[in-house]
Parts: C-alpha cells; structure tokens; sequence
C-alpha cells in the first residue's frame, strides 16, 4: 500500500482537497482518507502528521461526525481547520457554541505569542473564515496563538503534544500566510520532506494502472477536453496494448469539435480513436427536459449505454477510463459522505447505479492545474492542455430549458464568435473559461425599423485556478461591446447580449 507523509481526515469541507493540494505544492505527499476511517487504516498509511479538515456539520449536533479518537493517542502532530478545530475543543473539554455573528470571507487575525505554527508570519495578517460556530472556552492545556474581533478564540495549540487548531482556512488562497502556516506543521512540526512531484505522480499512477488491470482491457472514453486527454496519454504510456479509445459526438458539442478531436488524437497523439456519432438518441432523449439534474442523469447514463454497447464488440473490456477530477467529485458527491452534493457532474453522480464496468480515474484526486502539468509532463502540446474546461454534458446544461437542434444551432453560433473575439484580443489564454449561455427569456428589440422578440444569451468569463472557486473576468467593455455587437449583427434570432457578474459561490460556473 502506497503511504502518504500527511493524511488528511475529509469532514466534508468544499476546500478538503485544496489542503491536499498545498501541501503537494510544497513537495509533501498527502491523501485524503473520509473522516471515520478506522484506526488501522490510518496507521497503514504511515503518516507523519494528521489534519481534521472543516465540514458544514455541529461538533455539538446530534449526529455530529467524529474520527476514531485513537489518532490522539498516536503522539502524531494534529491540525484541526474549522470543524476540525472545533472537534478538538469538544474533545478536550473546552465549548463550542453557535456564533452570534457568523463569519464568511475575510477577516484580520492578531498573534497571541510565537508558535512553531506560524513561524516566520507577520504578527498581524488577513486570513478567510468560513463558520457558524465557534469555541467559547479552550480546553485546559491549550494556549491561545491568535485572535479575531469577533471570534475570540481562533488559533490554538497544545504545543507540548503537538495538538494544533485553526478557526481559518489557511488553505484558500485569501489567507494571506496560510501556505506559510501549512509549511510550518508539515515541514518544521510533523518533519515531512518535498519528495512528490507531477513525474512521481505519473509513474505511480502507471504502476497502479498496470498491477490493476492485467490482460483486461480498458475502454477510455475523450471528448477533446484536457482531462480525458491526459487520461488517455497517461494510458497510452502505462498499457497501451490494453487500451481502447472512443469518442462519443452526443451531439451536444461545440462547432467543428467533433472532427478537431479525432484529427487531435490521431495526428498529435497518435492515439487512434473510435468515433460513435450518438447525437440522435442524445437529443432525442433530451426532448421535453427541463430540469437541470434530470438532463445530467440522462446524458451520464446514455454514454453510459453506449460505452456498453462499444464494449461488447471488443474482448474482455472490463474497466472505463474517465477523466474525473477532484473538483467535479466534491460537488457530486463526498470523501465519507460528509459534504453537500451541489451537482450531478456527468461522469460522477451522473452515472446509473448498476454499470456493468470497473472505474478507472486516475485523476480523481487531482486539479485541473495539476491535471495541465501531468499533461505537459506526458508531452501534450500546450495548445490542448490549455484548452478552456467544456463540461461532459456539453451545451445542453448551457441552454435553459428544452434542448432542441434550432437552439444548439443558436448557441453555437454565439461560441464561435465569443471565442474568436478572446483569441483575436489576447483575453483566452488570460481566463479559466468563456461560454454562452442561451436563456430561456425572449426580449424586445429594434433592428433597422422593425421590432423584434427574440433570444437573450449570457456571456459567462471567468478567472480561476481550479473551478472550485471563480469570479468573473474584468474583459475591457470595448471587448464586451464587440462581442455583443458581433453577436447580435451575426446570429439571427439573438437580439441580447448580457454579461454574468457572478461569483462562485454563490453562484457556479455553468448555469445548470
Ligand atoms: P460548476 O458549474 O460546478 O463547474 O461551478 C466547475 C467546473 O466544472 C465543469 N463542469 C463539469 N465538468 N462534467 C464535467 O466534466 C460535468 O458534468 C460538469 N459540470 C460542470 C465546469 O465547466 C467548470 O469548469
């Protein structure tokens, strides 16, 4: 069994993984295990420190989670973040209670005294906080390390048994020093070293790829996009003898993309692929839904059929090779069921319950940052590992309302011209990603002396670093004019174009 250097129990927190990940950044290998993992379990990973992440649940609710409390006894370094804080108060005595005031967003904290926690960080500092509750009274054997205005007690520790808790995320970008803090209990307090790298990621996934599936083969299911690329090239290198590549048009793709994919993957990967044209029963099936999560579970389980279908004109394909990444995870579902589905993502929780295949997905605890640099790692041109991200379930979850080839038609017309306006001004490559949405509103307007009623799009930009968070691009309004300008001019049946300002959260990157 693999070890890891820090193990990190999941509460069900949305940022769990980014813990994961800075500390990855800093060369320190950690895994996430859920949050009532047994004892055993734990131990086998051979950990050298422990983290109790955050969660939207009470310490002191009825069914409050808890961890086996023998990690307390292993006289390994402990962080608890947030929940994982306020757990540590209730079990060493001291008292959480629900906050008068909560605190979301950022907030200015103050050291108490020195710690080897926040070695070599400013004695003031802005961190970002995310709670309802908050811890009243320490337990005895704790000091505290730092405070806010309103919630006294946010940073404190046992330092004798290495015992340390924070009210704040010091894993979300916005905490100024909260990289700094991480390095701290995983370099100076638990002494772990930088041996993880991208090229150690690959190798050990090719190992475990190889081990896994024997004489079996794997069927590896792209749709052009950066995930299921590197999917597909990390294969190629680990058992290229066992791999079958399909690409399923589901007809709810944008412009020229289903021959830009085959064409991709035969001349520059020299993968050749099986192309499955199903945007008739797609569309067909699509017909008359409205509901967003509805559309998600028919197109998870129709390339579900079809990927069967595929498979039994092959011999012995057991396992489905999907590009699922951690974001598309921890919004479908949870590490130990803890966390808040947000929604179905297609390869996720848009999957049919009883599938006849084994899952492979090699990139299921990894972001998309790291899913560009494992690409360039394996040799993919830049071109594909910069692409935008285009979600599995295609334009249907970007037109509100029913799904019809009239509306596709539409919609890709408004892409293409939003695209080439990001590419022609320089804007693509500085965004995380850029689409139309088709909304189901018609409006008023006046071209030449005529008055007309048509569609309304949306023009969603957003700057990001993994999808788990984003805000919307600051495109320069000249750009925004000649977008809507082209788009109105150049798509009939469009006569609105309005931009989304909206963050994430509270709101998501695609519509539905
Ligand atoms: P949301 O809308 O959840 O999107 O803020 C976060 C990122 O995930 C992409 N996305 C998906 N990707 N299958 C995918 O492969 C899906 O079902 C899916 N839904 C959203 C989205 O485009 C954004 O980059």
């Amino acid at each position: 069994m693999k070890t890891a250097d820090i193990i990190i129990l999941d509460f069900g927190s949305q940022y769990t993984q980014l813990i994961a990940r800075r500390l990855r950044e800093q060369g320190v290998y950690a895994e996430l295990l859920p949050f009532d993992a047994k004892l055993d379990a734990i131990k086998a990973k051979k950990p050298k420190g422990i983290i109790l992440s955050g969660g939207p649940a009470s310490v002191y609710a009825k069914d409050a989670y808890f961890c086996d409390e023998g990690i307390f006894e292993l006289g390994l370094p402990i962080l608890g973040i947030c929940y994982g804080m306020q757990l540590i108060a209730h079990k060493f005595g001291g008292s959480v209670v629900p906050a008068a005031s909560k605190e979301y967003g950022k907030a200015e904290i103050s050291l108490a005294c020195e710690s080897d926690l926040f070695k070599d960080t400013p004695k003031d500092q802005v961190v970002w906080m995310s709670h309802a509750d908050k811890v009243e009274a320490l337990p005895s054997n704790f000091k505290l390390l730092a405070k806010t205005k309103s919630s006294e007690f946010c940073a404190y520790a046992d330092e004798k048994a290495k015992i340390y808790a924070l009210q704040f995320h010091p894993e979300v970008a916005h905490s100024e020093f909260g990289d700094a803090i991480l390095k701290n209990f995983a370099k100076f307090i638990c002494g772990c070293e930088s041996t993880w790298n991208m090229g150690s990621f690959a190798k050990n996934e090719c190992e475990k790829i190889k081990n896994l599936v024997g004489k079996d083969k794997i069927l590896c299911a792209v749709s052009g996009g950066v995930d299921s690329s590197v999917v597909a090239a990390l294969l190629a290198h680990a058992v290229p003898k066992n791999l079958i590549v399909v690409f399923v048009d589901n007809g709810l793709l944008r412009e020229g993309e289903a021959k830009q994919v085959s064409d991709t993957f035969k001349t520059k990967l020299g993968i050749d692929l099986i192309s499955i044209d199903a945007s008739k029963i797609f569309l067909e099936r699509l017909s008359g839904v409205i509901e967003p999560e509805v559309k998600r579970k028919i197109i998870g389980n129709t390339f579900i059929e079809i990927f069967e279908e595929e498979a039994k004109k092959h011999k012995d394909v057991k396992y489905l090779a999907q590009g699922t990444l951690y974001s598309d995870v921890i919004e479908s579902s949870s590490f130990g069921g803890a966390s808040k589905t947000i929604k179905s993502h297609h390869n996720v929780g848009g999957l049919p319950e009883h599938m006849k295949f084994k899952l492979i997905e090699p990139l299921r605890e990894i972001f998309k940052d790291e899913v560009r640099a494992l690409g360039l790692e394996l040799g993919l041109s830049r071109d594909l590992v910069f692409r935008h991200p285009f979600p599995g379930p295609g334009l249907a979850i970007r037109i509100m309302g029913e799904v019809t080839n009239e509306r596709l038609e539409l919609l890709r017309k408004a892409d293409v011209v939003l695209r080439q306006e990001l590419k022609s001004s320089g804007w693509y490559e500085k965004t995380w990603q850029a689409f139309c949405v088709l909304l189901n509103v018609n409006s008023v307007g006046v071209m030449g002396d005529n008055r007309t009623y048509e569609n309304a799009v949306c023009v969603r930009v957003v700057d990001a670093s993994d999808g788990m968070t984003a805000s919307f691009s600051r495109l320069p309004y000249e750009l925004l004019e000649n977008i809507s300008r082209r788009i109105i001019n150049e798509v009939n049946g469009i006569n609105r174009v309005v931009y989304d300002i909206s963050s994430k959260p509270p709101a998501t990157i695609e519509w539905e």
